[in-house]
């Protein structure tokens, strides 16, 4: 595949070379086949990993190796870094850098749940520049690139503008540190579940950012994820006019986990304002 390398847009803080968003999109809606493919099978080759309830299928690495042989031929240069990949948490070079997630939502995947993603990010300098995440079950695609607007299926979207009374807030448990976190998740649930519509737990972290994206969902939060799990869904969220920040209201970093907290601009700060009191 050729990379057009004379080309540049001028992104808010750098000049960042054109992006093969069509090309990446097309490797991660083919990696979403993959998913399904895999329906009905009942022997997916499960083996466990670090921490409570943490598992990795043949599938994930399968579709990961995919994903990681497509994109470095449609991105000669850009570093990887992956779910299943053992350069857990390495810093993102200063030009691309690939953050994947092959199957976001394993444990749905292994019983045959049907709500898994694929997530896709694009990070420039270690900061966002183009997210995608496939809903392989609901046959949807969200896309965003930096500046341009967030899209499901080529169609815009945006956030709700729903107060956090009227919200219904998605949420994970962050179930690989339980021991850690499971009683400040369990507190802060209450918090929310007092104050807003109702709640609900999909599992899967890249999903509940985009559903978060379009308004079907009106805000997300989990104490604990990894870059993987959101370096696509955070610049969707955002390019879909909602806010993204860590628990506490502070910018998402890119490089070590950290808490996720996003809405739209108004109840987003409903919630910060509540969680506090
Ligand atoms: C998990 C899912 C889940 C979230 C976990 C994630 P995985 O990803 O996103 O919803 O609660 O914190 O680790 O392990 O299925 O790719
Ligand atoms: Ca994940």
């Amino acid at each position: 595949m050729s990379r057009k390398t004379n080309t540049s847009y001028v992104s808010s803080k750098d000049t960042v070379p054109l992006i093969p968003s069509a090309e990446i999109t097309q490797a991660a809606v083919e990696a979403g086949k993959m998913i399904l493919a895999a329906d009905g099978v009942r022997d997916k080759h499960v083996t466990a990993k670090e921490g409570t309830a943490n598992f990795v299928t043949g599938y994930d690495l399968k579709i990961q190796n995919y994903l990681e042989e497509r994109l470095a031929l449609i991105l000669p240069g850009a570093t990887f870094l992956a779910e299943e990949g053992g350069d857990d948490l390495a810093k993102p070079s200063d030009g691309f850098t690939f953050v994947i997630d092959p199957i976001d939502g394993t444990a749905n995947f292994i019983r045959g749940l049907r709500n898994s993603s694929v997530s896709v990010g694009l990070l420039y300098g270690g900061n966002p520049v183009f997210g995608c995440v496939v809903l392989p079950y609901t046959g949807e695609t969200f896309t965003a690139e930096k500046g341009r607007g967030a899209f499901v299926n080529g169609k815009p979207i945006k956030v709700s503008e729903r107060r956090l009374k009227d919200s219904i807030v998605l949420f994970g448990t962050s179930p690989y540190y339980r021991e850690e976190l499971g009683a400040a998740t369990v507190e802060t649930l209450g918090s929310f579940f007092m104050n807003c519509q109702d709640l609900r737990r999909l599992g899967s972290a890249a999903q509940d950012l985009v559903l978060t994206a379009c308004g079907r969902g009106d805000a997300f939060f989990e104490l604990r994820l990894s870059p993987w799990d959101i370096a696509a869904g955070a610049l969707i969220l955002e390019e879909a006019g909602g806010v993204i920040t860590d628990i506490e209201g502070r910018p998402l970093p890119f490089d070590r986990k950290t808490s996720v907290l996003c809405g739209n601009p108004v109840n987003h700060r409903e919630i910060l304002e509540l969680l506090n009191k």
